[in-house]
């Protein structure tokens, strides 16, 4: 017996050194962690469980018979996150590059079936060159086969995608269906195909980091929703975004304690200017009615004339959509619809109810809006708005003009309370453009026109900058002063606790696209 024993044990330190000291060294050298570094500092100390530990792959050709390393470069398992299971997969550098084939790929989808019959989320932590080219087409079978999984996996558990190397083809194809991606910058790419192919097909010279980097996915494309600035701060940050998340889709998430104190929040009365065309910061808004240092902002450089993100009231998670009229003024363009319908949805998957802060002027209008599909993109806010049966509550701040009224979760597509605050202009537009039209011929014709469209404008805006004419249709349920926000929506959250709400039977819905 002891032989045999010994024998494991060889086995066991074998698998544990991955590509290899040097390889591990390497790794190190670059800032990077290995693939076990990365679940250890992940996972609840002693919790983690490695499934497949000893599978190699099968391949003979191109010398892979020599490069055969247990475990063939992903470390897979179950284990505890802040005590809730969790499934997890990382994927080693130091071996082949982390390239992804048959025997991998079989010990990725292993985790991705169990994560999903029992209920638990998944997390990858991404390190990979993509598909094994040695191993030619069952590489992209093992990749369709992640493909379908976490299309399944899509609104049952959670799924979160850390990129912590350079990640190419396939391997940035599988994040791009998870629901979070989070990079690290300095050391993390995405890109279909790297700098060099897109040097020979378009003849452009990019970097790495301007191509893909953490960068250029957080600001440019939108791909990432996170940045960190270095690996164990990434790996806290999935820690972080899994508290405000359930098991899956038939839970709820978990709460904190919350000890019901003075909800009323002065603060929140001073911020709006006195000038309705003055911007301000909607962060301060959502700071002062949220549990106290409870935000946290999701897609953060993309698309700033929206803000999104979790947050708790009252101990419990909720879902911030929020206007930002310190950037564009607030305006809906492609980017930021996209970017709200995105988590919306996410939302509403996972049960975690929505508070939409509204201060917006419209539509963004412009040919490249309208030639990029605005009308497209900005349909996705609204659909994904009017399927949402999670509790839904909005807060007008200030401007609910246009279509933008509609879209920003009103009464009239499904949410459940609307509140405006004393500052709010519900309209069709702005008073002088309302004004430039309505009475264009009288304005025209006056002796003084430019006096005559001050007054028109002022008439437009005596009657309609203001939210009682939506009160009085019950649009809007109650004008309330800003102080008491905290309060309203505490009280209409705990009171919408066990809102059961379902959609027409359906196979599933088409969302534009
Ligand atoms: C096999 C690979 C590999 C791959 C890297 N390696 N990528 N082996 N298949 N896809 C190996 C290298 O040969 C090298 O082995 C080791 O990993 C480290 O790679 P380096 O190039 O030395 O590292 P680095 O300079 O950091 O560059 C990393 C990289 C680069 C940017 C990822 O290796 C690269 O461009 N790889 C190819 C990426 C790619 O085109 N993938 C797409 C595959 S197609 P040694 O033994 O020398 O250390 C695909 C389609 C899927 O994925 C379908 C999707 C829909």
């Amino acid at each position: 017996m002891q032989e045999k024993l010994d024998k494991l044990d060889r086995k066991i330190s074998e698998a544990l050194k991955g590509g290899g000291e040097k390889r591990i060294e390497a790794q190190h050298a670059k800032g990077k962690l290995t693939a076990r570094e990365r679940i250890h500092f992940l996972m609840d100390e002693g919790s983690f469980e490695e499934i497949g530990m000893l599978v190699t792959h099968r391949s003979v050709e191109f010398g892979l018979d020599k490069q055969k390393v247990l475990g063939d470069g992903v470390v897979t398992g179950y284990g505890t996150v802040n005590g809730r299971l969790t499934y997890v997969f990382a994927q080693d550098f130091t071996v082949l590059g982390g390239s992804l084939a048959e025997a991998h790929a079989e010990k990725i989808c292993r985790i991705m079936d169990l994560a999903m019959k029992n209920g638990a989320p998944l997390i990858g932590l991404n390190d990979s060159g993509g598909a094994r080219i040695q191993e030619g087409v069952v590489s992209l079978g093992g990749y369709a086969d992640i493909f379908y999984r976490n299309t399944l996996a899509s609104g049952v558990v959670p799924q979160i995608s850390a990129i912590m190397g350079p990640c190419a083809g396939g391997a940035v194809y599988s994040p791009a269906l998870t629901d979070f991606i989070a990079m690290v910058e300095n050391t993390s790419y995405m890109f279909v195909t790297g700098p060099n192919v897109v040097k020979t097909v378009t003849h452009e010279e990019v970097s790495a980091e301007d191509l893909g980097g953490a960068s250029a996915h957080a600001t440019k494309s939108g791909v990432t929703h996170f940045t960190y600035a270095n690996e164990i701060a990434c790996i806290n940050g999935l820690k972080q975004m899994l508290s405000y998340m359930p098991q899956n889709c038939e839970e709820e998430a978990p709460a904190l304690a919350y000890e019901p104190a003075n909800e009323a929040r002065p603060g929140l009365n001073g911020i709006i200017p006195d000038n309705p065309n003055q911007p301000y910061d909607i962060r301060e808004v959502i700071a002062h009615t949220v549990d106290e240092n409870s935000f946290l902002e999701v897609h953060k450089d993309f698309a700033e004339n929206i803000v999104v993100g979790f947050a708790r009231l009252g101990g419990r998670s909720i879902g911030v959509v929020a206007n930002q009229p310190a950037f564009l003024a607030g305006v809906l363009d492609i980017n930021s619809s996209t970017k709200g319908a995105r988590f919306v949805r996410f939302c509403d998957c996972f049960n975690i109810p929505l508070l939409v802060f509204e201060d917006v002027p419209g539509f963004l209008p412009g040919t490249d809006q309208e030639w990029n599909a605005i009308i497209t993109n900005g349909a996705k806010l609204l659909y994904a708005f009017s399927e949402a049966t999670v509790p839904r509550i909005t807060v007008i701040t200030r401007k609910a003009y246009g279509g933008a009224y509609d879209v920003m979760n009103s009464k009239h597509i499904g949410a459940d309370m609307n509140y405006a605050w004393p500052s709010a202009e519900i309209a069709v537009m702005g008073a002088k453009g309302a004004a430039e039209i309505i009475f264009k011929k009288e304005i025209k014709e006056a002796e003084d026109p430019a006096k005559k469209l001050k007054e028109k404008e002022e008439e437009y805006a005596h009657i309609f900058a203001n939210p009682y004419r939506a009160a009085a249709r019950g649009y809007v349920d109650e004008v309330i002063r800003p102080e008491q926000t905290r309060q309203k929506l505490l009280k209409a959250f705990q009171m919408l606790e066990n809102k059961a709400d379902t959609l027409p039977r359906k196979k599933h819905g088409n969302i534009p696209l």
